[in-house]
């Protein structure tokens, strides 16, 4: 901390607005930043391993678990019957997703036994010792083998609808049918998951959880003991990446712990190896969109009727409210006069699906980037062309162009102007004609380029989860704790809420320590997701620093007789009249005249409603924008590629830390670069994930960033609506930039047939997907075959 004489008088240092590196940056980097692994353990402490099922659906028909109980170390085998409380983790506590699963397994890889031992190492080789016997049911593993077996939907379906789909498509000019396959994605989070709990007097537990949602494990942990959440009490300090993998999927882990601990009066840790994790805990959805569309010659879209059918697993965990974001996706920045949007949740006996960075949007709105080149490829144009003709209008739009299926006005659309400004910064239209150019005359290699637009709802659609807590105390030397209910996972959640509060104070960001985020400190907390962790936090935090603030003018009001627009704080100093005061005497001062000097702050997100029922509402506060070009080069014989450029224009608003929002948007771009291109889940007849380790399932490598890649901020762009510092959430949007990467790959592999058929490349875009689209294209080329080459399905 600096020395009180040096700090400055006329600027805070690491307020709002200003690029400041991540808290625990130089941690991350030295190793010294504590994860759950790291951490001291009790004396005493045992170790979970998981056993899991081998088959797809089965009724287990008897289970020898006497080895596991006899090898060495083991000392407690639990199955689902220990679970003292409820066996459902369940997140809607729909009772679909079982602790431990009872007499039938649903997926292979479903947690049926726990063993605790002494160490790790014995309680996994234990694991491997059950027999288990099954009676084998019939399964079924993707999309459209579900609907073919008319198996359920997880949870009910939603439709948004708009206009008259039906008149719109039979007066149409022109009409277009297909579909895409949209391939799912594994977390691959750092820090796998982990959960250490520690038993405590009468029912009490404590567990530290790798989670982005500490009260949601709270409430499942109660739960499955068959106590009060006043009794549970969950940690973070930081997870080593979530991307929403551990929005729920923390629950099994952390409930398992704490049975156990309880059970034995040990404290118990459980963190499986990478492979487990990638075989137990559920990923982002995979998607079949079919879609039907009706147009005219000048591109613009006048009807659409789409459905999205998702590959939910074996329970619903979050795939409604994944589902209904993809449809609210599906339109992307377009306006489309007649539209139906319907989303089918299937039940598949695979991990059951979850949150992943984006929620569905990016699935629906890939779906709507694919109706737009479907278009362009019809019609013989540059997508972009028939992006622009379709863009929704200004909040004023005296033709409404400005509705969205879901009945919600945008009012704050700046997607023409971002667009503008990348065309042009990025060159797009010369760069474009020269690859076209060097296409007509290159035999192998072949060049695309895509500039995709974007723009993400932002808000929890479950409106009662935009809410935050957040607690503040200013100690007597004028130093400030703060907590509040967001999660870290790296996105630097609390470098941005306390140069809120630094901003709050005026004092320098030095002076604010960020605590380990905890269910005793800050109940009913939401879960870090949505990108809401600073729209929802940063504001509670400002509410209890204002609450202070105000206590402290009071008092100085009181105290010098000066009327309260005297009392100003100034940075690091509080102005009182005509003295200026250091902040921490201020403080001082204040203590003395017994003023309390802690506040619990809260925030709920006004004027926004949903009724799912209706498809109607306004679910969003408001929308995130952001558009990129980006350009790659195809081996037409190999179907290998490579990114050479990638320019990226996004709207974080008045970025509260510009550093960390550009961090965000690269790390976005990369991770969504890589569900479209290189990650690919496979699950093999017997209904087995075979890509369950990096040795099999590829994500990108530090080489495979675009090759120059130019990040901007739109730093003219301002929040409209009264967000924390008028800025806007970074997390997610982001993510979806990368379609014009997919898109790029489209336009180099339809090269082949003269950009004459759209490609239909469905995601991901694999080299050897690749391939098979250039060889179909050939193959039409050469004998002038009707189908184009849609790739294959897996
Ligand atoms: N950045 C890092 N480094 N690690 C993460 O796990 N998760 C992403 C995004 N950025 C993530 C990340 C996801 S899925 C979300 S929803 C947001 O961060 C959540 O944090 P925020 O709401 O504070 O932006
Ligand atoms: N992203 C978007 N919306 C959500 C999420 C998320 O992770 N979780 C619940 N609603």
């Amino acid at each position: 901390m600096d020395t009180r004489a040096a700090r400055s008088k006329s600027e805070i240092s690491g307020g709002a607005h200003t690029p400041r590196q991540h808290d625990s940056a130089h941690k991350h980097v030295t190793g010294s930043a504590d994860y759950i692994d790291d951490m001291p353990v009790p004396a005493g402490t045992l170790h979970g391993y998981l056993g899991l099922s081998a088959r797809a659906h089965a009724r287990i028909v008897s289970m020898d678990l006497e080895p596991v109980r006899k090898a060495p170390g083991v000392v407690a085998v639990l199955t689902g019957a220990d679970v003292p409380g409820v066996n459902d983790i369940s997140p809607g506590g729909r009772d679909d997703e079982p602790v431990l699963a009872t007499g039938e397994v649903l997926f292979h890889g479903q947690p049926v036994f726990a063993v605790i031992a002494e160490t790790r190492e014995q309680a996994r080789r234990a694991a491997q010792l059950a027999s288990i016997d099954y009676e084998n049911l019939p399964h079924v593993t993707d999309v459209r083998g579900a609907i073919e077996a008319n198996y359920p939907f997880v949870t009910d379906p939603l439709k948004l609808e708009r206009g008259d789909v039906e008149t719109g498509l039979a007066h149409s000019p022109r009409r277009l049918k297909g579909a895409m396959r949209i391939g799912g994605q594994d977390h691959f989070y750092l820090e796998g998951h982990i959960a250490l709990a520690i038993p405590g007097e009468d029912d009490e537990v404590t567990v530290w959880s790798s989670t982005q949602h500490p009260s949601e494990v709270q409430h499942m942990v109660a739960h499955a003991l068959g106590t009060v959440s006043n009794a549970v009490t969950v940690q973070v300090r930081r997870m080593g990446g979530g991307f929403g993998g551990k929005e729920t999927q923390s629950n099994q882990f952390a409930a398992i712990a704490a049975i156990a601990a309880k059970k034995l009066n040990r404290a118990v840790k459980i963190r499986p190896d990478r492979d487990d994790d990638m075989i137990i805990t559920g990923k982002r959805h995979d998607f079949v969109v079919d879609y039907d569309v009706g147009y005219d010659e000048n591109g613009r879209i006048h009807a659409v009727d789409a459905s999205f059918a998702a590959r939910c697993g074996f329970s619903s965990d979050l795939s409604g409210p994944v589902t209904d974001r993809a449809l609210f996706h599906a339109d992307n920045c377009y306006f489309y006069r007649d539209v139906r949007f319907i989303s089918k949740p299937m039940m598949t006996n695979t991990v059951s699906n979850t949150a992943f960075r984006g929620f569905g949007g990016p699935q629906g709105m890939l779906g709507g980037e694919r109706i737009i080149e479907e278009v362009a490829y019809a019609l013989g144009r540059d997508p972009l062309d028939i992006r622009k003709a379709n863009f929704y209008g200004a909040a004023d739009d005296p033709d409404g162009r400005n509705v969205t299926p879901y009945h919600q006005t945008v009012t704050d659309n700046i997607i023409a102007q971002i667009v503008d400004q990348l065309e042009s910064s990025s060159d797009y239209q010369a760069r474009r004609a020269e690859i076209i150019d060097f296409n007509a005359n290159s035999p192998v290699i072949r060049r695309g380029i895509a500039l995709t637009p974007v723009k993400f709802g932002i808000s929890f659609t479950a409106t009662w989860y935009n809410q935050a807590g957040a607690l503040v105390h200013v100690y007597q030397d004028g130093s400030i704790h703060l907590n509040h209910g967001g999660t870290e996972m790296g996105q630097g959640l609390n470098t941005k809420v306390a140069q809120v509060l630094a901003d709050e104070f005026q004092v320098d960001l030095d002076m604010i320590r960020i605590t380990a985020t905890t269910t005793g400190k800050v109940p009913n907390t939401s879960a870090t997701a949505a990108s809401s962790g600073t729209d929802l936090n940063g504001m509670a935090a400002a509410n209890a620093a204002q609450q202070i603030k105000a206590r402290l003018i009071a008092f100085a009001v009181d105290k010098f007789n000066v009327p309260p627009e005297q009392v100003v704080f100034e940075p690091n100093h509080v102005r009182v009249g005509n003295e200026l005061l250091e902040f921490g005497d201020f403080i001082r001062q204040a203590y003395l005249a017994r003023i309390q000097l802690s506040a619990a702050g809260f925030y709920k997100t006004p004027d926004i409603h949903w009724d799912r029922a209706s498809g109607k509402g306004r679910p969003f506060y408001y929308f995130a924008y952001g558009a990129a070009v980006s350009e790659v080069s195809v081996d037409t014989l190999t179907g290998e590629y490579q990114v050479d450029r990638t320019d990226v224009l996004h709207d974080a608003g008045r970025s509260l830390n510009p550093a960390l929002d550009i961090g965000q948007i690269e790390g976005a771009f990369v991770q969504g670069m890589g569900w479209l291109t290189t990650e690919e889940l496979w699950w093999d007849d017997n209904g087995r994930l075979r890509t369950h380790a990096p040795s099999t399932y590829k994500i990108p490598l530090a080489s495979d960033r675009p090759k120059i890649f130019n990040v901007e901020l739109a730093s003219w762009s301002e929040n409209r609506e009264p967000t924390v510092r008028r800025s806007k959430a970074v997390g997610e949007p982001p993510f979806m930039l990368p379609i014009s990467v997919l898109e790029a790959l489209g336009m180099a592999v339809a090269s082949i047939a003269d950009y004459s058929v759209c490609p239909r490349l469905d995601a991901p875009a694999t080299p050897e997907r690749v391939l098979m689209a250039v060889e179909g294209l050939k193959a039409m080329a050469a004998d002038g075959a009707p189908e184009g080459p849609g790739a294959t399905e897996n």
